[in-house]
């Protein structure tokens, strides 16, 4: 580099991936822990840097993108904090030369951990007996108070076998679990190492008494899971959802936990976040509800700041970020 460059973050994030940052640029920083960048306050950020470290959270689309040739931008890198990036018109800033980033890896272990914390909550009714307890509605034990469904040698099926469906499945093991999975393809090896089968998304649906959904928000996984495919699932089966909202039709979910005919779903994404506090879903027993904290851990948000200002110093640099999304842009 041989000016400083001018970079906007638009959130407070770990001290460590600013100094970075703030060690090769002038930076500028969206005060805050909690209140989102305005889309209106990042467009206009966006047509003044060279580069930018955003949330997940933060929606891109093309008319966010400053009009630039491709061959001569001003704006270089976006450099998403997240594994996602479905929140960012990819192919809009392909054609105005920007590359983007993720932060694959660094999050997948602690995802897997809050997936099955959803898997257990749900199955196990933790939530609801939680709210028994600390309402004073505890009245005795009772052979059939609070009963749940067992996890200890189930089936689970897995919907998107990739980084954090592996790491979902592995914990399987110690449950002593089937392991079944969906996916474009088939992956032998992950079959060999995980004991995991694959099948088709119907007999998934059919067959497993847990169903993980971990792909990611694309055009082909919106709406994977909708009423049809939530009515092949057994009426004891738990769906849990650590992947994004829209890839299941929430409509079809709410009814299919109103008529009780799945058993329960862990939640940490929804079509709308944060979940508009009139959602039904707030309303039903049977959900556990977290409000998007699957990497919410502080030595994991703190990998994922550090690999996004890595990211967007290198291709401010000229050099190919280690996380490229888009690596047509080069
Ligand atoms: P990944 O390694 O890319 O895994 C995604 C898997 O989905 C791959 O196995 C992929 O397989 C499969 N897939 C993609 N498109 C598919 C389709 N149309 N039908 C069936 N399978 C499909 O990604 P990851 O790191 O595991 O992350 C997965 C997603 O989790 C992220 O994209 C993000 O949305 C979400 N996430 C959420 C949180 C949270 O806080 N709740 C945290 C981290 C990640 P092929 O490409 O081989 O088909
Ligand atoms: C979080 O949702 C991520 O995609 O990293």
């Amino acid at each position: 580099m041989t000016s400083r460059p001018k970079v906007f973050i638009s959130r407070i994030v770990a001290r460590e991936a600013e100094d970075l940052l703030r060690a090769e640029c002038d930076c500028e920083v969206w005060p805050h822990h909690d209140l989102p960048c305005p889309g209106q306050v990042l467009a206009e950020k966006l047509a003044q840097v060279d580069g930018a470290l955003i949330m997940g959270q933060d929606p891109v689309p093309a008319d966010m993108l400053p009009a630039q040739p491709a061959n001569r931008p001003r704006l270089r890198v976006i450099a998403n904090m997240a594994v996602g990036f479905d929140n960012i018109d990819v192919a809009a800033a392909t054609a105005r030369g920007i590359m983007v980033t993720n932060t694959p890896g660094v999050l997948t272990e602690t995802t897997a951990d809050l997936a099955w914390a959803l898997l257990l909550a749900a199955a196990r009714r933790l939530g609801e007996g939680e709210r028994i307890v600390r309402s004073g509605q505890w009245k005795s034990w009772a052979p059939n108070f609070m009963v749940g469904q067992d996890v200890y040698g189930a089936t689970l099926g897995i919907v998107g076998l990739g980084r954090i469906g592996k790491a979902v499945a592995a914990r399987a093991r110690g449950f002593n679990m089937q392991i079944l999975y969906y996916g474009r393809k088939q992956q032998p090896e992950a079959e060999l190492r995980l004991g995991a089968r694959y099948c088709q998304l119907e007999v998934l649906l059919r067959e497993a008494d847990f169903v993980v959904i971990t792909v990611p928000l694309t055009e082909e996984t919106r709406g994977l899971i909708g009423k049809r495919e939530l009515s092949l699932m057994k009426p004891t089966a738990v769906l849990v959802n650590v992947a994004r909202g829209p890839v299941v039709d929430e409509a079809a979910l709410i009814e299919a936990l109103q008529k009780k005919l799945i058993w329960a779903a862990g939640l940490d994404v929804y079509e709308k976040e944060p979940l508009p506090i009139d959602s039904p879903l707030i309303q039903l027993e049977n959900v556990v509800l977290l409000p998007h904290i699957g990497s919410a851990t502080v030595a994991t948000r703190t990998k994922m700041a550090i690999t996004a200002a890595k990211n967007l110093l290198a291709g401010l640099k000229g050099e190919r970020p280690a996380n490229l999304v888009n690596p047509e842009v080069l």
